[in-house]
């Protein structure tokens, strides 16, 4: 999500416009709606420089490049620039990045993550009379900076100053026309690396930013400054004591830089589970953890009155909406269905205008979607769009939107959109819950904090998945593969299915476990892998118990059975061939656990085979034709 590049170069080699633009086109991959670059103009031999040039575009690069050949910039040694995905305020060129800071234009500022808090301080610095040109969180921070800046003269000391009073995940780059040779940058929870060159140094949202320079690098801790000029690199924490950080030498080519060094996208975007659902989950509560969804437009009343919900969406997407279902009707008790989007539009659903539908797409491009929503809303209902792209049409034809934070996804394959997905579903059912009083109102705020346990959990079942690698490689010649799922565990079972179908190419089903006697258990053979997802021991109504019986029935019927089981679950030990640890959760979250193995093991089972993982074939990431 978001490119960041900054860089510093000799005295009098004025190609910092080329260096970040080089960079910038290095980071495309990671997506963006908008980009731009400020470079410090009129510098002289140690003394302060006439200003900040700033040029922007909304679109692809080539908008910028354009506006580049249309209003040449200065020669420059110091420049940021930025690729954005927008998350506060759509893909404009106002919104785009950097922005400036004060109200002389010194300071410019670029940045990549979410500033949680931005709300309250956007309100503070409105009453001391500061005008704001974009609808952006990052503008609120380049204030400040050049606020701090007018007291301290100081960029790193500024940066310091500010950093301390934010909340969220950030990374942070700026200049100031009074201190040229100079880029300053902070990290909280969000990317950024240094390269560090001879007589340059750089920074970036990863290292693909400036490979085509130098292939020496600093890693940085979080919490987190750094001061780069020409000659050198100073690291400091948010506390101000000076620190170093961690130099690597990198020696992936340009095309695995793109993918952190992963051998596809999706194992790269399998890994960033963690901060997809992190990310999701920002600054959806206030101080007092009550949850609070600005995005939504449609009023308290309207969504009191709500006496049916319904989710749309295809794919990947329906099946977080039918894991989300249970959840949903459990906490606001108003009736859930999900429906196959392309199925909904084409019958005669009963809808009116107290009908809540809940469209789900990652691109919001999804033509059957799209079709589902207007449906919809030809119809009276409310829409909501649960949506990864900032600005694409389905949240666009919405009456409100609750967008997913995991960041852009490029391999065809969906893994982080759909864990995004359901964490998102889930704040919205919260929410619902909240507005409407009863039991679980007052849970609400106690799944919110067991829902923030999710990504560490995540990041320890994925530290731990070589075992399901060894697994994948050896039934790299398996031709069919069966899963089974109870509850939550029945929409994970049909996901890790597709997962393997898409980009497998292997023959997969998945069905819920109660079925097995009505008519699948007839596939089992021997030797026929079954892949189980257990509910764990709490899961109510005895359904622990009940997916052990079946796994024994299908046991006792020559199936090689690979059982997904909560850490401390010995009862499934006798009847598994193999067990697949996750970390313990409630029941309602264990599916942002149980689908990860299944994502790894799709993933690497495909690359054993030799196959395009992230482009399989006939698939296309965005499906916009119905
Ligand atoms: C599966 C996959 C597809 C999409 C589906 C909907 O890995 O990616 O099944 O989930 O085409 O796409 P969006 O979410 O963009 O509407």
């Amino acid at each position: 999500m978001c490119g960041i590049v900054g860089y510093v170069g000799p005295n009098r080699d004025g190609r910092a416009q080329d260096v970040v633009m080089e960079g910038l086109a290095r980071l495309e991959y990671r997506g963006y709606d908008s980009a731009g670059l400020a470079l410090i103009e009129g510098e002289t031999d140690g003394g302060v420089a006439s200003g900040v040039a700033v040029r922007k575009r909304s679109g692809k690069l080539a908008n910028l490049k354009q506006l580049l050949q249309d209003s040449p910039m200065p020669e420059s040694t110091t420049g940021i620039g930025h690729t954005r995905w927008a998350t506060h305020g759509g893909p404009t060129d106002e919104n785009a990045h950097p922005h400036y800071g004060g109200e002389d234009d010194r300071l410019a500022l670029i940045h990549n993550g979410i500033i949680e808090n931005f709300h309250s301080l956007k309100t503070s610095l409105l009453e001391q009379g500061v005008s704001f040109r974009s609808e952006t969180d990052t503008e609120v921070a380049a204030h400040l900076v050049a606020r701090a800046y007018d007291e301290c003269k100081d960029l790193t000391e500024a940066m310091r100053r500010v950093v301390n009073d934010l909340e969220g995940a950030f990374t942070l780059l700026a200049v100031h026309a009074d201190e040229p040779g100079v880029v300053v940058a902070a990290r909280r929870n969000s990317p950024l690396v240094v390269g560090i060159g001879v007589g340059e140094n750089f920074l970036g949202s990863d290292v693909a930013a400036f490979i085509g320079h130098t292939r020496e690098a600093l890693e940085l801790a979080n919490d987190q400054i750094v001061t780069i000029t020409a000659e050198k690199a100073e690291v400091i924490g948010f506390d101000g004591t000076p620190t170093e950080g961690k130099a690597f030498h990198v020696d992936w080519d340009a095309a695995a830089a793109e993918k952190g060094g992963h051998s596809s996208f999706m194992e790269k975007e399998i890994l960033e589970q963690p901060t997809a659902i992190a990310s999701t989950l920002l600054g959806r509560t206030d101080a007092e953890g009550a949850l609070v969804l600005d995005e939504l437009r449609i009023s308290e009343e309207q969504l009191r009155a709500v006496t049916k919900i319904v989710i749309v969406a295809c794919g990947t997407a329906f099946y977080s909406g039918m894991t989300a279902k249970y959840a949903i009707e459990h906490w606001t008790r108003i009736p859930c269905e999900v429906e196959l989007a392309h199925e909904f539009r084409y019958r005669d659903p009963v809808v009116d205008q107290h009908t809540l539908v809940v469209s789900i797409s990652q691109s919001g491009e999804t033509m059957d979607t799209l079709m589902a929503v207007k449906h919809a809303r030809e119809l009276g209902a409310l829409t909501i769009s649960i949506c990864n792209t900032h600005g694409a049409t389905i949240p666009r034809e919405s009456d409100a939107v609750l967008y997913t934070h995991a960041g852009p996804e490029i391999a065809v394959a969906s893994t982080k959109a759909f864990t995004a997905q359901i964490t998102a579903c889930y704040v919205l059912g919260l929410y619902l819950a909240q507005l409407r009083g009863g039991s679980y109102a007052e849970e609400a705020q106690q799944v919110m904090r067991e829902l923030h346990e999710i990504p560490s959990k995540v990041e320890t079942l994925l530290a731990g998945m070589d075992r399901v690698r060894e697994i994948a490689r050896f039934m790299a010649d398996t031709r069919s593969v069966l899963f089974l799922g109870r509850h939550v565990g029945y929409p994970i079972a049909l996901e890790g299915a597709l997962k393997l179908k898409e980009i497998a190419y292997i023959h997969a089903e998945g069905f819920a476990a109660g079925e097995l006697k009505h008519g699948p258990i007839a596939l089992i053979e021997p030797g026929q892998p079954v892949f189980i997802v257990v509910p764990g021991p709490d899961t109510p109504h005895g359904l622990h118990g009940k997916v052990v019986s079946n796994i024994q029935e299908i046991r006792a019927r020559g199936a090689r059975t690979l059982v997904i089981a909560e850490e401390g679950d010995e009862d499934v030990v006798p009847f598994a061939d193999e067990v697949i640890r996750v970390p313990q959760a409630p029941p309602l979250l264990e599916p942002l656990l149980t689908i990860v193995p299944l994502q790894v093991f799709a993933a690497e089972l495909a690359s054993a085979k030799g196959l395009d993982v992230d482009q399989p074939r006939n698939l296309a990431k965005s499906v916009t034709v119905e």
